[in-house]
């Protein structure tokens, strides 16, 4: 289809979209286009189906999640919207067509944002862009950014971290790198839906200050940093309002203050009230429902919505079509270099693990004979499910990556794991859907007499313990957060016929959020935390279990001591079965490490920890002035003192005075993550803090403050391994923004204080 055709009516020819205004374009469409111009097209969810987006395009991309509405005689072409976030998600197999259609599957979420590296968030976004490009596909549905409130929240391995400065930040690179390829992305889900259970009703009750500095924040550095293509409006409802209905939220604070100009779709299916949705600026309404026509119409006709408002909509999405590839006719090859991705997604997996323990030098192993344990060793989960599956060409499996490297692996122990396996997996009914999760069966029972042989043959024990999870449903405390027991046995048993033979115990964590360390971390002399690293797996784990690459991956979420430490744990998931269904965040903006550094509860592992493989000092810290003026600028050193080669997260928190508002012990404001240091070599890191860095949302005057008063700017690798301190301060209150006094909630949170 060609979109260069003019029609000609009573000798003038039809504005066409490109060559005219986007607003002399609106003006000629009928009112049925306008309205089926906000509307989405399609569908098709099923696992690796064959079945074609529906639609005018007739199927371009099978396996997308919709596109928008062509009209070929206004020159508008239909685009066509994917998933993400760890990868396009396409289906492999078209009908009459032997060819597969293979997308690479990233590291999840989680695992980028552990990097705490943008450069490499920014290199995944563009190999992954390229992929969106390639297949013919216009926007990307990713990043999702949410925060992870509750470690039970089934898609936090989407989602970043339980802080929005790490968030905002991963996914400004991120977006920057897919956008570079000139597709879009569309940042999601705005905002709030911090959990599965009865994500589509759930109304959350929140305060205004927790909303603009927890929820909001992340979204609102993605936005004004690398202005998305697009935002899409999540499920759940906002203090009483859905957020696909939200005036407030998506015109007032995203337009209005954020500047936002691309536009709003609705997540797929949300809200009740359709002409609501329109009124509240969601632009467009996915995947698209018949019966919107009809809502649509008859509030055109009772005037609760008018033909302007429906033209406001249309003119952003109209905007994005024209810079998209499909408005240009971008000759899609449908062969991005999979070759170069899968080398992308293998480095950045190693540079998201995390080390959380390495008793003695555990890790790299230097001796070869691995007694390989745990079923994840054999079969790892690399990603998870729902929207955010990836149907990938291959997985390299911990077995293949290992072997690769050059570790002798117990071959009796493989026979029996892979046939344990075979037979857990083949009698488990089939997954349909990619809405089911997979659970991790139970663990191969390895007699401590078979392991006490093993211990005498091999010279390091390896367990791989897996968690997997997804769109649709929230985590188990027990038997997911917490360790099955036929696991906890395998660790046991392990470190018991290991340690007698003055052998090591390595766990590899391959999970998709915190689980509990707290019962079992003694008993093992080594845990790297893994993720779902994506189908490079085995080769990435390999490659930091040899020290191939040395482990830099820091936590962006707190392992705590217990689930009941949890600051939400007792209001998560809230009150689903009553009605209404109500959760209330009454931790306000005591979320994280917020909670546990302000309230001296211990963690596990800190937010922001991380162990390496060599050693980093910290020094010189200067600051270009010790009170306060436009901005001040923060500079240190940090050293690699160790042996080998290694790259360090630097983190700059801030502790602020609080007078009139209550403070959070410290919070971060910027973090860098160093060049690979050489034994011996030293990097000069520079941070600049802005006024708005040291202000929080006071909600009686709706407005940013900086208050007057003491900061101390604490440097660390964690947030409770702080290295540096150093005090300004700043003379008088500053108002830095004034907001909206919107998103109030009716109703009495009685939130946590200091
Ligand atoms: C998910 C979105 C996804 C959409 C399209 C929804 O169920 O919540 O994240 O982009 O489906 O597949």
């Amino acid at each position: 289809m060609t979109f260069s055709h003019v029609a000609f009516s009573q000798n003038k020819p039809v504005p066409q979209l490109g060559k005219n205004t986007v607003k002399e374009v609106i003006a000629a469409m009928t009112i049925e286009e306008k309205v089926n111009m906000i509307r989405g097209i399609g569908m098709s969810a099923s696992m690796g189906s064959t079945t074609p987006v529906a639609g005018s395009i007739g199927g371009k991309v099978p396996g997308a999640a919709g596109s928008t509405f062509a009209i070929p005689r206004l020159g508008i072409p239909a685009i066509i919207l994917a998933d993400g976030p760890a990868g396009l998600r396409i289906d492999t197999l078209r009908s009459n067509d032997p060819k597969k259609y293979y997308c690479t599957a990233f590291p999840i979420g989680t695992s980028l944002a552990s990097s705490w590296n943008t450069e490499l968030a920014q290199k995944v976004g563009a190999a992954m862009g390229n992929e969106v490009l390639e297949y013919g596909v216009d926007i990307l549905l990713a990043p999702g950014i949410n925060i992870q409130r509750n470690l039970r929240c089934g898609r936090n391995f989407e989602y970043y971290s339980e802080d929005p400065v790490v968030a905002g930040n991963i996914a400004t690179a991120f977006v920057n790198g897919i956008q570079s390829n000139g597709v879009g992305t569309s940042v999601k889900h705005f905002a709030v839906n911090n959990q599965e259970t009865s994500r589509t009703n759930i109304n959350a009750i929140v305060s205004q200050r927790a909303l603009r500095e927890i929820y909001l924040k992340g979204f609102e550095i993605a936005v004004k940093r690398s202005k998305p293509w697009t935002i899409m409006s999540s499920y759940n409802q906002i203090n009483g309002m859905y957020a696909s209905q939200n005036y407030d939220l998506l015109s007032t604070i995203l337009r209005k203050e954020w500047n936002f100009n691309g536009f709003v779709m609705t997540d797929w299916f949300a809200g009740k009230d359709y002409p609501a949705q329109v009124k509240a600026g969601n632009d467009m309404l996915m995947p698209g429902r018949k019966s919107e026509v009809k809502y649509i119409n008859e509030a055109l006709a009772d005037k609760s919505l008018t033909e302007a408002e429906i033209d406001r909509n249309i003119e952003p999405i109209l905007n994005i079509i024209l810079r998209s590839p499909s408005f240009k006719n971008y000759k899609y090859s449908n062969q991005p270099d999979l070759v170069a991705h899968a080398e992308v997604t293998r480095e950045a997996a190693t540079e998201g693990m995390v080390l959380l323990k390495n008793e003695n030098g555990a890790l790299p192993l230097t001796k070869k004979k691995i007694a390989l344990l745990g079923n994840a060793s054999y079969d790892l989960f690399v990603g998870g499910t729902g929207s955010g599956e990836v149907y990938k060409a291959y997985t390299i499996s911990l077995l293949q990556g290992l072997s690769n490297a050059g570790y002798q692996i117990n071959s009796t122990l493989k026979n029996s794991y892979q046939n344990y396996i075979e037979a857990g997996n083949k009698a488990r009914p089939k997954r349909t859907t990619v809405l089911e999760t997979i659970k991790p069966l139970n663990e191969n029972d390895i007699t401590l007499d078979e392991l006490s042989h093993l211990a005498n043959s091999s010279d390091v024990a390896l367990i791989t313990i897996g968690r997997n999870a997804g769109e649709g449903s929230d985590r188990q405390i027990d038997e997911d957060y917490y360790f099955k027991s036929t696991e906890l046995e395998l660790i046991e048993n392990t470190s018991k016929a290991f340690h007698a033979k003055g052998k090591k115990v390595v766990v590899i964590l391959n999970i998709n959020a915190a689980v509990d360390v707290v019962k079992w971390r003694d008993m093992v002399d080594g845990i790297l935390i893994a993720w779902l690293p994506g189908q490079e797996a085995g080769n990435s784990i390999a490659d930091v279990v040899s020290g191939k690459v040395n482990p830099s991956g820091h936590l962006a979420q707190t392992f705590p001591m217990s689930y009941n430490d949890v600051p939400s744990a007792k209001s998560f998931p809230g009150m689903p079965i009553e009605r209404p269904e109500t959760s209330v965040y009454n931790e306000g903006i005591y979320v994280g490490y917020r909670y546990y550094n302000t309230f001296n509860v211990k963690p596990a592992y800190e937010f922001g920890y991380g162990l390496s493989y060599t050693d980093f000092t910290f020094s010189n810290i200067k600051l270009s002035s010790s009170t306060f003026a436009k901005s001040i600028t923060v500079t240190m050193n940090v050293k690699n003192i160790g042996k080998v080669a290694g790259k360090e997260v630097v983190q700059l928190y801030l502790s602020a005075p609080a007078k009139r508002m209550d403070k959070p012990e410290s919070e971060l404001k910027a973090f860098v993550k160093t060049k690979l240091l050489k034994s011996g070599e030293s990097q000069v890191v520079t941070f600049k803090l802005n006024v708005s860095d040291l202000a929080s949302f006071d909600t009686g005057r709706s407005a940013w403050i900086s208050e007057a008063g003491n900061y101390t700017i604490k440097i660390g690798p964690s947030s409770k391994n702080i290295k540096l301190t150093k005090t300004f301060s700043l003379e008088k209150d500053i108002v830095v923004e004034k907001g909206n006094n919107v998103l109030a909630p009716n109703y009495d949170i009685k939130e946590l204080k200091k």
